[in-house]
């Protein structure tokens, strides 16, 4: 596997050495990226003899402008080991000052951080809000060890053994291939109905949540195409997306791409009524009130939900009341194994947000409530209990 091994300013940016080690002779290979700050601690020289390739130091001493995106891209996982208050700090807030946090804003893959520091800078309340913001946004945090520190002091802050770490690494890996072989379609973001050349009925979908979905599936090994809606997000890495306005566009495009699929997932917030025949020419306001006449949509939740063959059907629900028995009606007469409930209206998640608070209705009769956390972490767990149900549905079909 390509790592890329980011090292803080810390005492223990030594112990990354034993890391570095560590994961070469476990057949990674490891691209070394230090802050000046590390470069205090350790020489760049060590982990370039310890990996056998430069270290990366200066985001303006490199062989191109951009060469923290395609290391980015290269690498397929991001350590930070030590991570320092004032590091986590920035990764937190995405301050983007040197190579190690410019990188960290263009990586898209799974990220491992492994904090150190004195004992009261660890429980600082700035220190774990930062950790609870880099927690939230999916990433695997290896604790630090309780023990003397070099400051003195004895308590949590001694940053974890090299084979923690390494073993923390190999977890998080491993886990996210675990939707190898599998064939996800997806669905997100609003659709635009238009009443005019200029004019159309849509929602507050802004799609995230969908494509946290395509992000976490595509991570964890999956083939994915995501059927869009009109949103202002950048394509997932390794995810086909295919853009579309309607209702009857997403509809046509899903039963396109169908026939591979073994996961389909639909968190479009997909209009329910359009306008049948509309205008060529943009409706004038010549009258105090008009009205039209609206029809449905094609329902493709409950279309899928009667052609589903085999495939795992996933379906979403955005209530503003009685979130549980809607979302256990929708299940049930959409024929799909799981709804994704949220409750939107009143509070400040759901639509738009960038976190999500939701919870699962299964058809193995479950209800599982997952507490608010960033709606990519909301995705990895969304799919972890689509394995899981999966195993249930098989063993109860006998396989
Ligand atoms: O996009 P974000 O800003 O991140 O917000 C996320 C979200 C709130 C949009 C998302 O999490 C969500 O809840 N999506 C479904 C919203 C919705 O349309 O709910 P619904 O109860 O109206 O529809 C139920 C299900 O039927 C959905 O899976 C929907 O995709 C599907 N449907 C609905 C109508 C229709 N004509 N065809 C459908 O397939």
């Amino acid at each position: 596997m390509k790592i890329i091994l980011g090292i803080g300013g810390g005492i223990a940016a030594y112990k990354a050495a034993e890391l570095a080690r560590l994961l070469m002779q476990q057949d990674h290979q490891v691209r070394v990226v230090m802050t000046s700050a590390a470069q205090q601690f350790v020489q760049p020289l060590t982990f370039a003899a310890l990996t056998g390739q430069k270290v990366l130091t200066d985001l303006f001493a490199i062989e191109s402008a951009i060469e923290h995106i395609s290391v980015a891209q290269e690498h397929e996982v991001l350590v930070i080991a030590p991570a320092t208050a004032n590091l986590m700090a920035k990764l937190a807030h995405g301050l983007a000052d040197d190579f190690l946090t410019t990188l960290y804003l263009a990586f898209t893959g799974p990220v491992v951080i492994a904090p150190t520091m004195n004992v009261n800078m660890w429980q600082h309340p700035a220190t774990q809000a930062n950790l609870e913001t880099l927690r939230r946004r999916g990433h695997r945090i290896v604790e630090p060890d309780s023990g003397y520190l070099a400051c003195g002091m004895t308590g949590p802050g001694r940053l974890a053994d090299p084979e923690t770490i390494a073993d923390a690494i190999a977890q998080e890996t491993q886990k996210r291939r675990d939707l190898e072989g599998e064939v996800v379609l997806l669905t997100a973001g609003p659709t635009q109905e238009p009443l005019d050349p200029v004019r159309y009925i849509s929602n507050r979908s802004s799609g995230k949540m969908g494509y946290a979905l395509a992000e976490a599936a595509a991570a964890r090994g999956a083939q994915v195409t995501l059927i869009s809606g009109p949103v202002h997000l950048p394509a997932p890495r390794g995810v086909e997306v295919i853009h579309v306005r309607t209702a009857a566009e997403m509809r046509e495009k899903v039963f396109d791409h169908l026939t591979p699929a073994s996961i389909v997932i639909k968190a479009a917030a997909v209009a329910d009524f359009h306008l049948s025949k509309v205008p060529d020419q943009k409706v004038k306001k010549t009258a105090a009130r008009i009205s039209m006449e609206l029809d449905p949509t094609p329902d493709i939740l409950a279309e899928l939900g009667r052609k589903k063959g085999d495939r795992l059907l996933v379906g979403f629900a955005a209530e503003t009341e009685n979130l549980a028995q809607e979302a256990r009606r929708k299940l049930e007469s959409k024929n799909c194994d799981m709804i994704v409930g949220n409750l939107v209206g009143g509070s400040d998640l759901g639509f738009e947000s960038d976190e999500n608070e939701v919870i699962l209705v299964l058809s193995s009769g479950e209800t599982i409530p997952l507490p608010r956390a960033s709606k990519r972490v909301i995705a990895d767990r969304i799919f972890d209990e689509v394995l899981t149900l999966r195993l249930t549905l098989h063993s109860a079909n006998g396989h």
